[in-house]
Formats: structure tokens, sequence, C-alpha cells
């Protein structure tokens, strides 16, 4: 079988994380371009890639790719994804899809047009703890399923020219550009949220235009709960990234920083599976060389992200006028099947 043949847009912070995980996949996918504005920055790549075409202008080497990889700031994902769906490429398209709304329903239509794979890397989706932990939920294992709480404490700070560092580029604060990682995660598990809320502060955060720590309530169908705290100005942590599922016979903890999926019921500790830290991207690379492969949708396809950002969108909103967002009829149903 041929190789898929990819350039990487946006050779900054996040590209080193896919960059070091390609050769996994050494024998389905080529790097045959690296694109940046940094010329430098896409040339730095071209040294662990021999041969690799360099360009700071991603339409001067569309038409010898097949698909691409976005890990541009937030506010260039949509013409930069629109130009290259319509080029006919295949799209793997770094989280969140969009600032906007208008824009993701832009992005869903263009890739229907073009009959190619929309995927936002949601890449927390395809880590093993996380995915375990999935089947756990789903198979009953622990009993019912009541509680969800994700905790994800760093210290990530930007210059304040950065594009992170300001709202209008960001699409937001923390909560958007990082908690819709966790939101994705919460409606994958618990299903279809009811009603929540979200509380932020840049309190602690200075660097940040809006929020760099959050606390967000769900409630879902059922009277299942979930819950998000994540902060971008941690000093000190223990919990790390640490999610913990409580269910009727037990509780399971993925303690992603610690490396091991726990289980703790009747009195008993068990380590249920190990996995190294960091981002899988590997993993999530190849689902989606297996979608375009097999003309499959995407487990983190357009609509169910744009579903993810709708419940973001709504907190906010609730929060900047004081009452409890509802939750109810994301509406996605018409993109479906
Ligand atoms: N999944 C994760 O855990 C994770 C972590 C960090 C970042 N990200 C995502 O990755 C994306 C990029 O974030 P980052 O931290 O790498 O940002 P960054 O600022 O480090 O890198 C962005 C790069 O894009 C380049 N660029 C800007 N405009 C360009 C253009 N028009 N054409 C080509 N290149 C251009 C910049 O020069 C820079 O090198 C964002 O969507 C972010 O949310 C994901």
């Amino acid at each position: 079988m041929s190789r898929t043949r990819l350039a990487l847009i946006g050779c900054g912070g996040m590209s080193q994380t896919h960059l070091r995980r390609f050769h996994v996949l050494a024998d389905r996918l080529e790097l045959k371009a690296a694109v940046d504005t940094d010329i430098a920055k896409a040339q730095a790549v071209a040294q662990h890639f021999p041969g690799l075409k360099v360009a700071a202008d991603y339409r001067q080497i569309l038409d010898q790719v097949d698909a691409v990889l976005i890990v541009l700031p937030h506010h260039l994902h949509h013409p930069v994804g629109i130009a290259c769906l319509r080029a006919g490429k295949h799209l793997l398209l770094e989280k969140p899809m969009a600032n906007s709304e208008r824009e993701c329903l832009d992005l869903i239509a263009a890739a229907k047009t073009a009959d190619r794979t929309l995927m936002i890397a949601y890449c927390m989706r395809f880590h093993p703890l996380v995915v375990r932990m999935k089947e756990l939920l789903d198979q009953r294992a622990y009993g019912e399923c009541f509680q969800v709480s994700i905790w994800t404490e760093q210290h990530t700070q930007y210059p304040p020219e950065h594009w992170a560092s300001r709202a209008a580029t960001l699409g937001g604060g923390q909560f958007f550009s990082h908690g819709c990682h966790y939101i994705d995660i919460l409606l994958w598990y618990l299903g279809s949220p009811l009603r929540g809320t979200h509380l932020g502060t840049n309190t602690g955060t200075p660097w940040m235009e809006r929020e760099g720590t959050s606390n967000v309530s769900l409630e879902f169908e059922g009277g299942r709960l979930g819950y998000h705290f994540g902060t971008w100005g941690a000093r000190g942590t223990r919990l790390g990234y640490s999610f913990h599922a409580h269910c009727t016979e037990g509780m399971i903890e993925a303690a992603i920083s610690e490396k091991r999926l726990i289980a703790h019921a009747g009195g008993k500790t068990e380590v249920l599976l190990e996995a190294e830290s960091g981002k899988h991207t590997e993993n999530e690379m190849a689902h989606f060389l297996d979608c375009i492969e097999q003309k499959r949708q995407p487990l983190t396809d357009g609509p169910g992200s744009l579903q993810g950002l709708r419940v973001i969108w709504r907190l906010y909103e609730a929060e900047r006028e004081n009452r409890v967002a509802d939750l109810r009829g994301l509406g996605l149903d018409e993109y479906q099947g």
C-alpha cells in the first residue's frame, strides 16, 4: 500500500510532539513538507527528515501531498483548513477546531463537499489509560458511574505578545484552549449534558487576557456528574493530570502523570494498566490514516468536536449572564450518518 504523503503546517511547540512520534508510522506515512512563516523552524524540521520540502507559504506545497496536519494558532485553523480541504487534502487539525461556530460549520461543510477526512487532534482520546477507562465505564466493570472528575494542573505561560496570551487569537481562555480536551472526554464518557457552570479567573495567571484557571461542573442525563479543574497557573501539583471515575462498586483512577490506571474497590487497590506519560499522538495519527484508507468517520470528527465547543460557548455565555447554562439539544443530528 502506498504511504500517505503529509505536510506539517506550523512547526512550533506542539509540532515537536507530533514529529517525535512519526517514526512509529514510517511504513504508512511519509512526511513530505514542513511549512512555517518562520522559515528557520521549518528548516530545523528538515534536519531530521532529509529531502523534506520546506516552505513559508503552505500553498506552495499542497500539490505534493495527500493530507495535512495543521498545528497553527487558533485564529488560523479556519482559513488555512478551508483552503487545504478545498485543495482536496485530508485534514488532521489541532484542537480546538476553530474560534467560532460559523467557522466550525464551514470546515465541516468543506470536508463534506470535498469528500475528505476532517479529524480534530484531541490526542487525549488516544491515550491508552483514557481509552481503557472508557472501556471499563462502558462495561460497567465497577458498576454505574455517577461522577467523573478531571484535574489538569500545569504552568503554561506565553510571552505577552504571543497569540495564546490574547483572547481574540486564542478564541477564549484556558478553558477554550485546553479545557476543550476534557469537555470532549466528559461527553465521550458520560453522554448528553443537561446543564452546567463554568467559573474562571485570571488571578494567579495575569499573563492571560481571559481565564487561566477554570472550574467546570456538568450534569448529564441519568444524574451523572462531570467536573473539570484546569489551570495554567500551577507552581506545584500533586495530582498533575488525573481522572477519577466514581462508580457504584468502586473508583477507577487514571493517574496519567503517574502512568497508571488504578482500581480502588472492596478495600483493595489494583493497578490495571501502565502507559508512558505524554501525548500518544502516534495512536491519533494511526486513526487518521485508518479513516483515510478505510473512508471511516474519525472518532473525533467535525460534528462531535463542535458539540464540545458548543458546550464551552454556552458555559461562557451563562457565566457572563450569571446563570446556569442549559446544555440540552446541542443540535448536530443533521450531520450524523
Ligand atoms: N494537543 C495538545 O496537547 C496541544 C498542546 C499544545 C498546543 N496544541 C495546539 O497546537 C496548535 C499550535 O500550538 P503551538 O503551541 O504549537 O503554537 P506555537 O505558537 O508554538 O506554534 C505555531 C507555529 O505556527 C507558525 N505560524 C503562524 N502563522 C503561520 C502561517 N500563516 N503559516 C505557517 N505557519 C504559521 C508560527 O511561526 C509557529 O511556529 C494549537 O491549535 C494548539 O491548541 C495542542
